[in-house]
């Protein structure tokens, strides 16, 4: 009996060890993605970051070429390096369908094999692969590499000029181009425009704009070499480089710029009339404009700031963003705290607002404990206390921050916006901490940001160079290159607005003495000027204050609803009291809270409960500013992704203060705001890169490109992604609860929520699903999911180890 007890646990014991074994290892794999990280460069510096995994599907047979930097994350040249190579692959962002940059951290023990097998002995190593590179190839090195963007930029032309055979797809050819060419380009191609780039033999302009423009549609570019006499007699050029645009008559004019230099051109030229991004639908007139949102179509001027957008965007921060935090405390607190208090310094606003900024700001300042519920904060958010001119308008009016769709632009232009503004007012008073401001926005945006993944590319370039801020006028410049980078990157993405497209700003056009070059050519802020202009632009005396709802309006809707609020409270308590004394009659109390799911369904199906109804009713009654009852007896369903499950303490202190049903349903906003798609950037070109690859696999190198491509379903692609993808938020989360078409269409109608018209067509579980949905991606809650089980995994496997370890000396004791 003892022996055979004795086996068994040998089994056991060996059972465990492999199962404590397997829990390492994946506790192990856990920890990788914080290795990678460890790394010189992150997911926002649009680098390719090579891993085993990828490195083959990367590198070998792509339709692109790649250029790839071998690098030791210790290696002091290439810490030194890494600002030119993340600004090369900013400079080079428009030519990724034809060359792309990628990265691999040789340091790492997990790439060791990969370096290796590339031969690399030294970093940093910079290697060219060409398109369609063959299994076995391992690149080419550039020895002696540059350590300066223009420099290898020029290198990774000239290796581009190298393919022969397999051109890659999406890249025109780059050689020059003749008058014979010429005659026949507009029978073979079907552009509008033609720009020819006149300069000499050994200048790179000409095959820079081409790849910089390759992405854009209705237009080609070809380089004309100086020794080109017949066509440089033909349209009487003088100067090179220049820029001219040819038409099929054989008429031409001369491109106007203000400095005959690379990004000038490339800037005018993606301006030009009928010129579009690949896969983006054509920008639509005004007009269009009015009928494709529910809301009125405001006009405004492009270039000014308004007030009705920084009002808006605080509406939707304070009582969306910030709701979706049952209890604030921690980080979250210290954000809340400081964004309000920076609001209350320097937020240009009305005097009403000003006051409510104020309120909020002494009752945070003297909060004393750890946390805050956000149903307190609403109160004074609110102004419940009703003291005299204090009110935050209600309900959002974009005006320079609409879209020419309901999913593009609004809230996140409002936070640039927003917090420009706050940088530039910060500049007025003399002895603040410089990066005050920053350190409030950045603080808020890893708490309450709604989209995630825009936090974390904020993240990474806050931890990149916010902390070297020493300046007030530093922390304007700091904002304003950021969100250039950001715009860098969302260049051509799914969340671009067609008619907002993303540029370096301020354009040429709208600061022209903002821009320069440098002697070598390249493009250089004037920063003196850029600053002048930022301060003057945000200045509070040149914001806006078109579309703002009237003050008086606003008071006075504010009483109705804390009039309102008032008997709806009443009637709760009464219909608690009864509820509570029907609970006392039941003989088994509510023991233990259910879980999230739980509630949801139970919510579903519990017509049968009599207090249910009745809150039904009265919701009805309250109109929006009811504080509508949508909980029962002791159950809470604060639809929080963040919230733990309530706390006994918490949760009568709630029912006292119930949240009005209205919060809880324009949550839903948060996800159509906010689109990000960067991500699936890459993604994109490819499609775009495989398309055109397969209608002709090996491109001749002539002047025949565009028509190739020009049969290609491109309006589509956009559309289809966003589909297939689910991002842009067009299908709402609950589509697929057995809808019929017309729920959904209105549902779609209805996406243009404003507080007024929120309405019955949200059912419970919809507005839950809308939660769940808040700046998380399905990815984020498998992810979520497998991290939860994951670490259960681990602690089994460690209670087992050590139960077990326990047993075995106990066995050992008790035998001799
Ligand atoms: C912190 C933060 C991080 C983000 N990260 C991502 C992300 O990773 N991925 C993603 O898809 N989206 C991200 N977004 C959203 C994205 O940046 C845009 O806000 C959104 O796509 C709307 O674009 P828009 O055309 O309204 O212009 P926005 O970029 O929102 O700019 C608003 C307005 O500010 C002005 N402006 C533009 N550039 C500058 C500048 N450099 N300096 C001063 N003013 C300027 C212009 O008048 C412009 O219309 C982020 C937003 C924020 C606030
Ligand atoms: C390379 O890709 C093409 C399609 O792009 C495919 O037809 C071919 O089989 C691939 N070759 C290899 C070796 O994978
Ligand atoms: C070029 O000439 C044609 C007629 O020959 C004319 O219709 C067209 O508008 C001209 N284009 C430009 C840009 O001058
Ligand atoms: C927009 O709608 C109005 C009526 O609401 C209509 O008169 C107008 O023609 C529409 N415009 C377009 C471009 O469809
Ligand atoms: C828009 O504002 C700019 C800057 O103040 C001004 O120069 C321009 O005339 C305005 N445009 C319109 C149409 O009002």
């Amino acid at each position: 009996m003892a022996r055979r007890c004795g086996r068994a646990t040998s089994r056991f014991t060996l059972y465990s060890r492999e199962i404590a074994t397997l829990a390492v290892w994946l506790c192990l794999c856990l920890l990788l993605p914080s290795a990678v990280e460890a790394g010189l460069y992150t997911a926002s510096d649009q680098i390719v970051q090579l891993t085993p995994g990828n490195v083959e599907s990367v590198l070998l047979n792509s339709t692109a070429a790649t250029v790839v930097e071998f690098y030791a994350s210790w290696c002091g040249h290439c810490i030194a390096f890494s600002p030119v190579y993340k600004s090369l692959a900013r400079d080079l962002k428009e030519w990724k369908p034809a060359v792309d940059l990628a990265a691999v951290d040789c340091a790492a023990e997990e790439n060791r094999k990969v370096c290796i097998s590339y031969s690399i002995r030294g970093y940093p190593t910079l290697k060219f692969f060409h398109a369609y590179s063959k299994a076995g190839s391992t690149g080419k090195p550039f020895r002696d590499f540059p350590r300066d963007v223009r420099g290898l930029r020029h290198k990774i032309i000239d290796q581009l000029e190298t393919h022969s055979e397999t051109w890659p797809p999406a890249c025109p050819p780059l050689e020059p181009t003749s008058e014979a060419e010429l005659d026949s380009f507009f029978e073979t191609n079907n552009v509008q425009h033609l720009a020819l780039i006149f300069e000499e033999a050994k200048s790179y302009v000409g095959r820079e704009l081409t790849l910089d423009l390759l992405q854009f549609e209705n237009i080609a570019v070809r380089r004309v070499l100086k020794t080109e006499e017949g066509l440089v007699t033909k349209l009487g050029v003088t100067e090179f480089p220049s820029c001219y645009l040819y038409y099929p008559g054989g008429n031409f004019t001369r491109l106007k710029v203000k400095v005959e230099a690379r990004m000038f051109y490339s800037y005018a030229l993606q301006r030009l009339q009928g010129v579009v991004r690949s896969g983006k639908p054509p920008p639509v007139t005004t007009d269009g404009l009015t009928n494709s949102t529910e809301d009125p179509w405001r006009p405004f001027n492009r270039s000014r700031v308004y007030m009705a957008d920084l009002e808006s965007t605080l509406h939707y921060s304070l009582r969306m963003e910030v709701a979706a935090h049952t209890i604030i405390k921690g980080e979250a607190l210290i954000a809340l705290t400081k964004y309000i208090a920076v609001l209350a310094e320097y937020f240009p606003g009305r005097p009403v607002v000003m006051n409510l900024l104020k309120s909020v700001n002494s009752w945070l300042q003297n909060h004393i404990g750890g946390e805050i519920s956000y149903d307190a904060f609403k109160e004074i958010l609110d102004n419940s206390a009703q003291s005299p001119d204090t009110a935050l308008p209600e309900g959002v009016r974009w005006v320079g921050c609409q879209g020419s769709q309901p999913h593009f632009r609004r809230y996140p232009c409002g936070v640039w916006t927003l917090f420009h503004v706050l940088t530039v007012q910060a500049t007025n008073a003399e002895d603040s901490d410089p990066q005050e401001v920053l350190y409030a926005m950045r603080k808020y945006v890893q708490s309450f940001f709604g989209c995630r993944l825009c936090a974390e590319h904020f993240e990474n370039m806050a931890r990149e160079s916010m902390t070297d801020v020493d300046t007030l006028s530093a922390a304007v410049f700091w904002l304003w290159s950021s969100h250039n980078r950001v715009n860098n990157r969302l260049a051509g993405a799914l969340s671009e607005d067609p008619n907002f497209p993303k540029i370096q700003w301020p354009s040429p056009e709208m600061c022209p003495a903002c821009h320069m070059v440098k002697d070598n050519g390249d493009h250089q802020w004037n920063k003196d000027q850029a600053l002048s202009f930022l301060l003057s632009y945000f200045s509070s005396s040149s914001i806006l204050k078109d579309y703002l709802e009237d003050e008086v309006q606003i008071l006075a809707k504010q009483r109705e609803k804390h009039t309102s609020q008032q008997l709806a409270l009443e009637a709760q308590k009464h219909i608690e009291r009864k509820a509570r004394e029907a609970l006392d009659l039941m003989t088994h109390p509510l023991t233990s809270q259910p879980t999230v799911e739980e509630e949801e369904e139970e919510e579903e199906e519990e017509g049968e409960e009599p207090q249910d109804e009745a809150m039904a009713d009265e919701e009805e009654e309250g109109g929006e500013g009811a504080a509508a009852a949508d909980e029962i007896g002791g159950k809470t369903s604060e639809p929080s992704p963040w919230a733990k499950p309530e706390m006994e303490v918490g949760r009568s202190r709630r029912q006292a203060h119930r949240k009005p049903s209205i919060v809880g349903m324009r949550m839903r906003d948060v996800q159509e705001d906010i689109v990000d798609l960067d991500s699936f950037v890459n993604q994109h070109y490819k499609a775009k890169a495989l398309q055109v690859a397969a209608s002709s696999r090996v491109r001749p190198r002539t002047l025949q490109r565009k028509v190739e491509q020009e049969s290609g379903p491109v309006f589509g692609l956009g559309m289809e992604l966003d589909g297939g993808l689910g991002m842009v938020g067009l299908q709402p989360m609950e589509a697929d609860l057995e809808l019929d078409v017309a729920q959904q269409t209105k549902r779609l109608q209805k996406r243009e929520l404003t507080s007024q018209n929120f309405g019955e067509e949200l059912s419970r579980r919809g507005r839950w699903m809308s939660m769940l949905n808040i700046g998380f991606s399905k990815v984020d809650i498998s992810l979520c999911v497998i991290l939860y089980f994951m670490s259960t995994m681990c602690l089994l496997a460690m209670y087992v180890f050590f139960k077990n370890r326990l047993k075995l000396r106990r066995v050992k004791i008790s035998l001799p």
